[in-house]
């Protein structure tokens, strides 16, 4: 598997606390984001906490991927876990939380990349995605907006032109 890694299709995990509003929301936008581009990437998401693994995303989540005409009622929550700094290239955290909490179980031979998601987007690095969890339901549309546009970052990132 791991001879695969670099040669084949890039593998991205988004990762944030619960996995059932941000990085679900990043997985979905980067999933069609990259089929529209016609590139062929693994795409993921997890969260550092355990507390919604098995769920699906948030209802608020996918009613507003839906929305933006993106379905993700079929992803599930899991948690991080210590082989995912090896299947991944690279690990892109919503926030500073998560991305500490990730530095934390980072095997010492990780070969994963491991950074925040808005790390991509010029003048926006070193910020955290808005935890749209315990807020008005229009904060997910402000956060859809936002993995939205890291996902065509990522894109053009990872388009085979661009090497
Ligand atoms: P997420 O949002 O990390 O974007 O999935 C949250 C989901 C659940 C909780 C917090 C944030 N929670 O405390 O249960």
């Amino acid at each position: 598997m791991h001879e695969d890694r670099k040669t084949a299709k890039p593998a991205i995990l988004f990762l944030c606390l619960g996995n059932i509003c941000r990085s679900p929301l990043a997985e979905g936008a980067a999933r069609a984001a990259f089929a529209k581009a016609g590139i062929d990437a693994v795409l993921d998401s997890a969260g550092t906490g355990d507390w919604h693994v098995g769920r699906a995303p948030d209802a608020r989540a996918q009613a507003e991927a839906r929305r933006r005409g993106v379905d993700i009622s079929d992803l599930r929550a899991r948690q991080l876990s210590v082989d995912d700094f090896y299947r991944f290239d690279l690990i892109l955290a919503a926030d500073a939380t998560n991305l500490r909490d990730a530095r934390a179980m980072r095997p010492a031979d990780a070969t994963a990349e491991l950074r925040l998601m808005l790390d991509r987007l010029p003048g926006r690095g070193g910020q955290g995605v808005t935890d749209p969890y315990y807020g008005a339901d229009d904060g997910f549309a402000a956060t859809w907006d936002d993995v939205n546009a890291i996902a065509a970052a990522l894109v053009d990132e990872f388009a085979p032109s661009s090497g």
